[in-house]
């Protein structure tokens, strides 16, 4: 999902879209795309407004040169999050499906493990909750002592626990039914939360804990922008890794070949991040010296 007017973010998104600002080397759409392809997503639509699609084109084009399938959906107004799944119900055709939000931040240990199993899922919705000390301002799930959900509300006044929904919603082949009879809330918006509240009240809803060994952060204010680049260049300088290169990923899931990343790598020699991805795949075929330079 990578609507929106980016209001928050005036002036910086008046003439670009909130998820095509930098995240310290990349853009910001590059992290949760990361997301969607760690957790082996292949086809994936990109919903964004009509005046940013040549944008988000001219980033990600049709998705082959790192072995994904990507469309683009026109959302004419920001409706709402669950507005996906009426723009988007014949893509997905009565599958089951992920949504990610496109300012969502994800790190941390484990992560690909857990997003394999929720894209697994073939009943039911999967969401993951996430302390955080600003509840009101998102999605916040209730537990019972057992770890039962007990409510959900979108941006409460009086947030009934400090568990916040976070951006990444795993559904079965129900969701768009579902989303056609939602109302619109308060603000105007056809919320995700209700969506979520549709599933809990049917019993098939699923909220997983992310431990505090995961960063998640939603970058829709200059802050939180800042933090995520802040993070990503302390996490990449430390460990010589890169964070979210949709390139490495789409090697390591294989999706491309080492000699296509390597490629992509040579295509921006003249910088730090293509040089990574040429050095990568450079370091890998020393080390296997048996195998095909594209294996
Ligand atoms: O980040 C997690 C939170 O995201 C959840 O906890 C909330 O339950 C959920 O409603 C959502 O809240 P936000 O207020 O942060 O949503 P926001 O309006 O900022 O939109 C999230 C992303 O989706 C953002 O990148 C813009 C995009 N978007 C949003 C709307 C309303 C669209 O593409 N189209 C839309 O109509």
């Amino acid at each position: 999902m990578a609507g929106g007017y980016g209001t928050r973010l005036h002036p910086i998104t008046l003439a670009t879209s909130k998820q095509l600002l930098p995240v310290y080397d990349k853009p910001l759409i590059y992290y949760p795309l990361s997301m969607l392809m760690l957790a082996g997503l292949r086809e994936i639509a990109v919903v964004c407004t009509p005046l940013s699609q040549p944008q988000f084109e001219a980033v990600l084009g049709d998705g082959r040169k790192w072995g994904l399938e990507i469309v683009y959906v026109a959302q004419a107004e920001p409706r709402g999050v669950a507005e996906a799944f009426l723009l988007c119900a014949d893509y997905i055709a009565g599958d089951s499906v992920c949504l990610i939000l496109g300012d969502n931040f994800f790190y941390g240990h484990g992560l690909p493990e857990v997003l394999q199993e929720a894209a697994s899922l073939k009943e039911g919705a999967q969401v993951f909750a996430y302390p955080v000390a600003n509840p009101s301002e998102f999605g916040v799930v209730e537990f019972d002592g057992t770890g039962r959900v007990l409510s959900l509300e979108e941006k409460p006044s009086r947030p009934r626990s400090h568990h916040a929904v976070t951006g990444i919603y795993f559904y079965d082949g129900q969701v768009c039914a579902i989303a056609r009879e939602l109302k619109p809330s308060g603000r105007g918006e056809l919320e995700i939360t209700d969506v979520n509240r549709t599933y809990l009240e049917r019993d098939e809803l699923r909220v997983t804990e992310l431990g505090r060994g995961v960063a998640w952060l939603d970058t829709g204010t200059h802050d939180s922008l800042l933090e995520a680049s802040r993070l990503v260049q302390m996490l990449q300088q430390r460990q010589g890794l890169m964070v979210s290169a949709p390139e490495e990923i789409a090697w390591r899931r294989g999706f491309i070949s080492l000699a296509q990343m390597k490629d992509l790598g040579q295509r921006m020699a003249g910088n730090a991040y293509g040089q990574y991805l040429v050095t990568l795949a450079e370091q890998v075929a020393r080390n296997q010296p048996s195998a095909p330079a594209d294996a």
